[in-house]
């Protein structure tokens, strides 16, 4: 008779450690003020950093073995998981009271934990390039090139983060022929218009953008461009321009770039929704803090 109740419980407790894994977010970044509350986890291909309610801070890998945790085990108060503008990250108390520190302290500047998904985790910072884009709610956009689609599938580019928002730096370039969205996150979409430049785009404006070229662009061949985060951190485009339909050596003129770069063994790109903008940092790697 014990076993039907047994057996509940076990479902129970599997469904909420998938509920644990689905919270999707895979960072945390300073300059927004974001923050783990007990309970609440850090999630990207099966890994999981939660804090638990003790506030201790466990890295779990995919088989939801523990490969990591803080030791800040503190039952007596409400604690949270930040990290700072001075690249320390914090589990501190909701007063900002630090009961567990870790990283060295740096330069003031934008900082970001990210999840990885090779289930590290890293933090970046000081962010060196910051791009925005806000919305033309009224339609007025500046391009009269803006014809996009989504034919960049986050699946299809390895070095895309599987949260959309996430971006890693690779020496293999982003897809081809590839116009369409890079990052999306929010109501905001980092796009490859059809020029090959990159803009942040409202989603709004994005599917005017679309329905309203459809049909002019028919018959016209698409461009074909390509894109990359180098390690140093610099985001470019670039459009071939010989031959129209492959066969001998690709010509590729650059027709966009961050033009930013820093020594760094790596480097990422973070989409972010402010409201009335859309925010893109690149960030170069500052240390490992657990894997
Ligand atoms: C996701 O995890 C699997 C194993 O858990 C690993 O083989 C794979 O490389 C990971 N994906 C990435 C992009 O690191
Ligand atoms: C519409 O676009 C124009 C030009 O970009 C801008 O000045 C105006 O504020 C916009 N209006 C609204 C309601 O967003
Ligand atoms: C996205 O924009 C719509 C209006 O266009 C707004 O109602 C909604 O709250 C926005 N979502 C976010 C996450 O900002």
């Amino acid at each position: 008779m014990a076993r039907a109740p047994t057996l509940l419980l076990l479902l129970l407790f599997f469904f909420f450690l998938h509920a644990l894994a689905v919270l999707g977010e895979v960072a945390l970044f300073s300059h927004i003020k974001s923050t783990l509350s007990r309970g609440e986890s850090l999630s990207n291909n099966g890994s999981t950093l939660t804090l638990q309610s003790d506030c201790d801070l466990v890295l779990r890998n995919a088989n939801n073995m523990i490969v990591w945790n803080s030791g800040s085990v503190d039952n007596g108060v409400d604690c949270i998981f930040w990290v700072g503008k001075y690249g320390v990250a914090i589990v501190s108390d909701v007063d900002g009271s630090p009961l567990w520190t870790t990283g060295s302290p740096s330069p003031r500047g934008n900082y970001a934990i990210i999840l990885r998904p090779d289930g590290t985790l890293r933090m970046y910072g000081p962010s060196i390039w910051t791009f925005l884009g806000s919305s033309s709610s009224n339609g007025s956009s500046t391009d009269t090139d803006a014809s996009v689609s989504d034919q960049l599938t986050v699946a299809s580019a390895p070095s895309i983060d599987s949260s959309g928002h996430i971006m890693y730096s690779s020496e293999e370039f982003i897809d081809r022929p590839s116009v369409g969205v890079l990052l999306k996150r929010g109501n905001f979409s980092l796009v490859v218009e059809t020029a090959c430049k990159i803009h942040i785009r409202h989603n709004h404006d994005l599917e005017a953008a679309a329905s309203c070229t459809e049909g002019e662009v028919k018959g016209s061949a698409a461009p074909t461009c390509k894109s990359q985060l180098t390690t140093d951190g610099q985001l470019a485009a670039y459009k071939r321009i010989f031959p129209d339909d492959g066969g001998l050596d690709d010509v590729w003129l650059r027709t966009w770039g961050s033009d930013y770069t820093i020594v760094t063994k790596e480097s990422v790109a973070a989409l972010i929704d402010r409201g009335a903008t859309g925010e893109l940092l690149i960030y170069p790697t500052k240390q490992t803090l657990a894997a």
